[in-house]
């Protein structure tokens, strides 16, 4: 196997961090992967903010609790009520945000997804370890929070598609699950 795929293969979702910093090389270096995913007719219509440091993702994490208990936008609010949940799995002191516009691409979903694919498969080329997070999409709209993503610098013009917490390894690697079997087909 080539390195792309090999890394491919051995990326997993991690949960488990240590505090210790990302470097801004490192940062760089996933936000220059990141910006050359490919995109609906190249609009290159996404944005990512990324907050660094376990005080600015706190403050964050603090805001997403508030927006989940109000009615509407409440998908997951027993979720993250739960004491122990915290958006950056404790410890994760790099957090970031994507958005596609969708004024501007006609598949924002897809493009921000190819976007965070790049930096979950960047961070773990660079042996950092990155968990897609998902609980911001459901009170991206809810009126408080938005005006906090605002005031942030994330545009208001902008599709939230996901958010990745991205830190070091804390243990070990989990190891990847079963492929599930029968769901490809090749016809020559
Ligand atoms: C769209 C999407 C949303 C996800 N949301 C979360 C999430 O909110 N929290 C989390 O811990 N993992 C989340 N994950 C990670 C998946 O649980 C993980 O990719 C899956 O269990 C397979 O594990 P692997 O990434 O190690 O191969 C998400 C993954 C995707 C693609």
């Amino acid at each position: 196997m080539n390195e792309v795929i090999t890394a491919i293969m051995e990326r997993r979702s991690i949960r488990s961090f240590t505090t210790e910093m990302v470097k801004d090389g490192e940062l760089e270096a996933i936000l220059q992967a990141a910006s050359y995913a490919p995109t609906f007719r190249n609009t290159q219509a996404w944005f990512v903010l990324a907050l660094v440091g376990l005080d600015r993702i706190r403050a964050l994490d603090a805001r997403l609790k508030e927006a989940s208990l109000v009615p509407g936008f409440d998908r997951y609010r027993d979720f993250v009520s739960n004491p122990s949940y915290t958006v950056n799995y404790k410890n994760a002191p790099l957090f970031v945000i994507v958005g596609v516009n969708p004024e501007i691409s006609n598949c924002p979903l897809q493009d921000g997804s190819l976007v965070i694919g790049n930096i979950l498969l960047a961070a773990h080329s660079l042996d950092l370890g990155a968990c897609w997070i998902n609980q911001l999409g459901a009170v991206a709209n809810e009126p408080g929070f938005r005006a906090y993503l605002t005031s942030l610098g994330f545009p208001a013009t902008h599709s939230l598609v996901g958010s990745v917490a991205i830190g070091h390894v804390k243990g070990e690697p989990p190891k990847a699950t079963e492929r599930r079997h029968g769901q490809i087909t090749i016809l020559r």
